[in-house]
């Protein structure tokens, strides 16, 4: 058997155990800070100290490991993804880049590879932002990034985020302490399942990623008046899941007809105090908007914003539109793209490139660092969904890609 094959089935195995360890009996979900994301982090760390790194917890939560370079005031390349999931999760959105980093350096370590930089592997906290609805917690500390505000969040059971960090062992008064400064950072690489088609529908196994598209997350209030479903006429009603029904769907509409890079999400919706005889009195729900232009993704936003606002107005239901997250598009590094592309082609696979429309860590550590990640195949590109696959032979060919980036990384630093 050869190397990368071994290599492969020890990670595939990996993806494995880590999807049996889950908060939710009925499908895949470790979201930051749970008892099932504790137990996977120990899991991964396991094998971090089996591959013979040293490992720590940072404040936040993300787990960090150090291969060091022998060279005085070396600098530190990242490789990192996360190991967060969303609800009913698949098994590669994260943990894949993760458990290959953890190949990678293993591999560097076992050949007594001397590095001219150090790497540093990093399993993110929180990429997803399901359990506070603010996304990159765990990279934007890293990045030196992190916005104090939002340790008041609170999650869906009146956590506030602060507490949670200090249930789970850090102390959110020393977050900054855990950022690499910016001028030690050499440059970052996620390894990512592509979470879209494209691979799968040309039968190609990787992509280089060029950019990463720009994002809002929003959540939308509607309060109208509860009232009797059998007694209150129809034209006298403030119905606000009727509100915010025509809103969404007018919103669908929009993203569908009037911009071609455009999309636009509503994942979640609430009819506070719901029940069947009841008409509904207030709604919250999401909406999630993304474009690699930022200028479609800001005239999106104003036309969203006003559009929705004359429908609850028409409808007598009063509006609260709260912008949670902002990220500009970002563009990975062009040299280390470069030689990641070269990786790609010098180990016989054809060189495709794309625009990631999903957010990705690499988004807040690009304000600090170069970027590059290379995006792998996956079944229909089905993700955040427990029918997401990979098959062995991509990662063979992602390890063989890796491999040959990460030493063209040595050659040009040394
Ligand atoms: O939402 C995203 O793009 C990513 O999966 N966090
Ligand atoms: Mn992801
Ligand atoms: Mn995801």
């Amino acid at each position: 058997m050869s190397n990368e094959l071994y290599r492969a089935e020890r990670i595939m195995a990996r993806i494995n155990d880590l999807a049996s360890i889950s908060d939710d009996a009925n499908g895949i979900a470790r979201t930051f800070g749970t008892p099932a994301f504790l137990k996977g982090r120990s899991k991964v760390q396991e094998w971090m100290q089996e591959a013979g790194l040293q490992t720590r917890v940072d404040n936040i939560g993300n787990l960090r490991a150090i291969l060091p370079s022998a060279v005085p005031n070396a600098k530190t390349f990242v490789i990192a993804s996360h190991i967060d999931t969303v609800i009913n999760a698949g098994k590669f959105d994260g943990p894949l880049g993760v458990l290959m980093g953890i190949d990678l350096l293993e591999q560097l370590i076992q050949t007594k590879q001397a590095l001219p930089f150090h790497i540093e592997l990093i399993a993110f906290c929180d990429e997803e932002g399901v359990r506070f609805h603010t996304t990159y917690l765990g990279s934007k500390v890293v990045a030196g990034s992190f916005d104090e505000s939002v340790l008041d969040k609170k999650d869906a059971a009146g956590i506030a985020l602060w507490e949670l960090i200090r249930q789970i062992g850090g102390d959110p008064k020393k977050l900054s302490q855990d950022a690499i400064p910016p001028n030690n950072w050499l440059g970052y690489f996620e390894i990512h399942i592509e979470q879209g088609p494209v691979l799968y529908e040309r039968g190609i196994p990787v992509a280089v990623v060029t950019a990463i598209a720009g994002q809002r997350r929003i959540t939308l209030g509607f309060k109208g008046m509860a009232g009797h479903a059998g007694t209150v006429p129809m034209n006298m009603r403030q119905d606000a899941l009727c509100c915010a029904a025509e809103c969404i769907l007018t919103i669908e509409a929009f993203a569908t007809d009037h911009v071609k890079d455009l999309v636009a999400t509503v994942g979640k919706l609430e009819v506070v105090n719901a029940a069947s005889n009841v008409i509904p009195g207030e709604v919250t729900c999401t909406l999630d908007l993304r474009s690699a232009n930022e200028a479609h993704v800001t005239a999106a936003y104003k036309f969203i914003q006003t559009v929705v606002a004359d429908i609850c107005k028409r409808r007598m239901v009063t509006l609260t539109w709260n912008l949670v997250q902002q990220t500009a598009p970002v563009s990975c590094s062009p040299q280390l793209n470069q030689w990641l592309a070269e990786a790609v082609q010098n180990t016989g696979h054809e060189l495709v490139e794309l625009v990631s429309g999903a957010g990705h860590d690499a988004v807040p550590v690009s304000a600090v660092a170069p970027v590059t990640m290379l995006f792998v195949r996956c079944y229909k590109g089905i993700s955040h969904n427990p029918l997401e696959n990979t098959e062995l032979k991509d990662i063979v060919a992602t390890i063989q890609v890796s491999d040959n980036f990460i030493q063209q990384l040595i050659q040009h630093h040394s």
